[in-house]
């Protein structure tokens, strides 16, 4: 190859990454809006929610808890052990120790330090409905919970991890 090849070669490079960089940047610049709803709808489906009309979710879908696999549920709460224990008389971690929770109220642990928002919830009953919507969301579920947890997006998992437990009481 020629130096002239090369300078015109290694040209067109430039000139071919220059309008790359600008047509992204322009597309950032004057489609914002559009740029944030595509990677709504990706992070929704990818979520199992299905499309775009999970963009307007605010309830979870209904879960079965009775038709749900516990053994799944037994793994699936291995993600909650980092924060919670579930054993009887287990400790208060970063989240408060959850033996007997299900079908117990809110902020059920009397030592352990509570959001505002949840000790304002103590006369409600975690029932499976209260649960699913928490663990679809907690910070739907009970706004200003201080739960830093993203939430399990697929029914099935919810009502397995529901299921399980329940079974620690
Ligand atoms: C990153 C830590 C963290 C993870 C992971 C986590 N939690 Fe929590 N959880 C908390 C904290 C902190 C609270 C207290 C919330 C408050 O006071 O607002 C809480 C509260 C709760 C409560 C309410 C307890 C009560 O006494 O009212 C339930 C139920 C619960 N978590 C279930 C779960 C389940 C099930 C999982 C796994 C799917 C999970 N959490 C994962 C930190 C976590």
């Amino acid at each position: 190859m020629s130096m002239e090849f090369n300078k015109i070669l290694a040209a067109l490079l430039c000139a071919g990454i220059i309008a790359m960089l600008a047509g992204f940047v322009s597309h950032k610049l004057y489609h914002p809006h559009h740029l944030e709803k595509d990677a709504y709808e990706i992070a929704a489906s990818e979520g199992g929610g299905g499309g775009p009309a999970a963009v307007e979710q605010t309830e979870p879908e209904p879960i079965d808890v009775a038709g749900a696999d516990l053994a799944k549920g037994e793994k699936l709460a291995k993600v909650c052990a980092s924060c919670h224990s579930f054993d009887n008389g287990g400790p208060d971690k970063v989240g408060p120790n959850l033996f007997g929770v299900v079908g117990g109220v809110h902020a059920h642990r009397p030592d352990y330090a509570y959001s505002d928002a949840m000790k304002a919830e103590h006369g409600k009953k975690w029932d499976y409905d209260a649960l699913n919507k928490f663990l679809w969301s907690p910070k739907k579920g009970v706004p200003g919970t201080k739960m830093g947890f993203a939430g399990i997006k697929k029914p099935e998992d919810r009502a397995a991890v529901i299921k399980w437990l329940e079974t620690q009481k």
